[in-house]
């Protein structure tokens, strides 16, 4: 079990991308990391066995997997992403005797914390040195409108904190005030439990994976469009929850870095399998086409709820364009590679409203600035925005990857396509969401050392 001296993480160890050869051949990129957080709770949250199929066998799904069973869950895994879970059941949680220590993962903790409040149970939350930096208040403050107390917490509301939740959560109406899936999940688990209905309002419509799956496990979920790119979403506390299948997709935002990287390697022709294409994840891929990218979308179909696609990428010509902050929320994971792609396109690239950057596994707006001028890349940061003038892209830089898996990959796939090398400092914590980033790239003929 993770405990304390899970901190301490692996040594460091730095890897470098080489200039490759065209990248070519099919693969899977691994099952997708919200899905794959969310099949874990509503499993826990569900009575009787919970079939995952494709689940992500990362380190932050594996932190999540953990403080389930510390919540009362049988979890068992009989091969590669084939897990069941046999719940606790809605309302039954069992009170954890140890830390709930989720690593890297904000999503796994967001969301736990919102299972916790909603039962009258206590628990520790703690995560890594990059988990402990991200700000849990907006996660606190709707959870405490709904009657659970922080008990305990580092400066700023944040982890390490400790959670006594409520037996009976309150019914509320609440407005997020950044659009944040995690907020909005955090609420409607809470919400769950409770004896009412509770009701998100969200300005820019968030991923909608947990709408979608508490319709799945049987919960009366009513999500309607609000204002000119929002959502309203109503959730009748207390259904029965009953155990359901859960087919993972392959996971957007980890496709797309073998995609970036066959558009910027010239020659190349890949096809990525079984990508999810759901609108609420595809910011990148729409930014992608106009800049010029050549993709194809083969064979769409509907797996496990979610409509997925084998995308056909080749080299292509990109050039800057202007991405709009409205489209934020759907691209909000792709940010360092489209800047790794922006850097490879004729003319600027201007991507605005990017202030929730900061506050990810790294501050991802300055990370990414910094990598890209280590690599002799002209950009600014202007207020919320990022600049990038592409073209030529020098490389030759050592990245500073501040415990950031997609700081890591993004930068890699720089250095398939730069001048020279590209190194990052550690490789290590692209685990936590892409364990076989690097066999998987090599396979398309991706060079590493
Ligand atoms: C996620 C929501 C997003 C995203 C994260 C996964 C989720 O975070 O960045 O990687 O699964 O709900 P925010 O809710 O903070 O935008």
């Amino acid at each position: 079990m993770p405990t304390a001296a899970a901190h301490a993480h692996a040594p460091a160890a730095p890897l470098s991308a080489h200039r490759s050869g065209p990248l070519s051949g099919r693969v899977r990129p691994p099952g997708d990391k919200s899905v794959s957080h969310r099949a874990l709770i509503f499993g826990l949250l569900a009575i009787g066995e919970t079939k995952v199929e494709g689940l992500l066998e990362g380190e932050d799904v594996l932190r999540t997997a953990q403080a389930c069973r510390q919540l009362g869950a049988k979890i068992l895994r009989h091969a590669d992403g084939r897990w069941s879970v046999w719940g606790a059941g809605l309302g039954s949680l069992l009170q954890p005797t140890e830390t709930l220590d989720f690593g890297n993962a904000g999503t796994g903790s967001r969301l736990m914390m919102g299972v916790v409040a909603g039962h009258p149970i206590l628990a520790r939350f703690d995560g890594d040195a990059s988990l402990r930096k991200r700000p849990m208040k907006r996660i606190l403050d709707p959870l405490a409108l709904q009657g659970a107390q922080v008990l305990e917490q580092a400066e700023g509301g944040r982890l390490p904190l400790v959670l006594q939740g409520s037996s009976e959560p309150l019914p509320v109406e609440y407005k997020t005030p950044v659009a944040s899936a995690q907020i909005k999940s955090a609420v409607l688990l809470c919400g769950l439990n409770s004896p009412g209905q509770t009701t998100v309002i969200e300005a820019e419509a968030s991923r909608d994976h947990t709408e979608k799956m508490l319709a799945h496990f049987g919960a009366k979920v009513v999500s309607a469009p609000h204002g000119p790119h929002g959502r309203k979403i109503a959730l009748e506390g207390r259904p029965e929850m009953i155990a359901r299948d859960v087919r993972v997709p392959a996971d957007p935002s980890s496709a797309a870095f073998p995609l970036v990287a066959a558009l910027i390697v010239e020659g190349s022709d890949i096809v990525i399998e079984g990508v999810m294409i759901n609108p609420l994840r595809s910011g990148l891929l729409t930014t992608l086409q106009e800049m010029g990218a050549d993709v194809a979308f083969e064979n769409r179909r509907e797996e496990g709820g979610e409509e997925v696609a084998d995308i056909r990428a080749r080299s292509s010509h990109l050039a800057g364009v202007d991405v709009p902050a409205a489209r934020a929320p759907s691209m909000i994971d792709e940010y360092p590679i489209l800047a790794v792609a922006a850097s490879f396109a004729q003319g600027e690239t201007r991507m605005r409203g990017l202030s929730e950057l900061r506050v990810k596994e790294s501050d991802r707006l300055e990370a990414v600035a910094a990598g890209l001028k280590a690599n002799g890349v002209d950009c600014e940061i202007v207020d919320d925005d990022l600049i990038v003038r592409g073209g030529r892209v020098a490389g030759g830089g050592m990245v500073e990857t501040h415990l950031d898996h997609r700081i890591a990959m993004s930068f890699l796939v720089m250095g398939l396509a730069a001048e020279k090398n590209v190194t990052v400092d550690d490789e290590t914590m692209i685990a936590t969401s892409f364990p076989a980033f690097r066999p998987l790239m090599e396979r398309l003929g991706a060079r590493f050392s």
